[in-house]
């Protein structure tokens, strides 16, 4: 599985971080930047982390910024992305489960490495549930048309 890291740079030393976890792990990384701790965008490090994601060049991502929000803003603005800020294990676990999200977001400021480790494994290894979900998440993207 290939995942693609984004972040700017409130989010860039537990982009560091997980990037280590992961490879230790066996998955593949594609790193976007920042590569950093110098101030970036959020919406300019979301961008090519949501773009690799729509069209395949990864399988899924994550993303960071100092509290989540931002980045995850930007990452939901993206045709087809559902991103989700998660600073739990069972936000985690609901976002692959139930809303089959491509991508989560972390904040930096605001969860610490080991528990990031646990949010990140979680959504890595739950499956989408599909059946009704399917419905419910066609309706998401629907919204984009109006
Ligand atoms: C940058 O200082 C900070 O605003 C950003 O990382 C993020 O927290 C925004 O949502």
């Amino acid at each position: 599985m290939k995942i693609g890291l984004g972040s700017d740079h409130g989010g860039y030393e537990l982009k560091e971080q997980i990037k280590v976890h992961l490879e230790e792990n066996g998955y593949e990384v594609v790193d976007f930047g920042t590569h950093s701790g110098e101030a970036v965008d959020y919406p300019d490090a979301a961008a090519p982390v949501c773009i690799a994601v729509q069209n395949g060049e990864v399988d899924c991502g994550m993303l960071f910024c100092g509290t989540g929000i931002g980045i995850s803003m930007s990452a939901n603005k993206f045709k087809n992305i559902r991103a989700a800020l998660c600073s739990d294990v069972y936000s985690a676990k609901m976002a692959k489960l139930h809303n089959n999200a491509q991508i989560i977001c972390m904040g930096g400021r605001v969860t610490g490495r080991d528990l990031a480790f646990m949010i990140a494994d979680t959504w890595l290894e739950t499956e989408f549930e599909g059946g009704r979900h399917n419905r419910r998440i066609e309706k998401i993207h629907k919204i984009e048309e109006l």
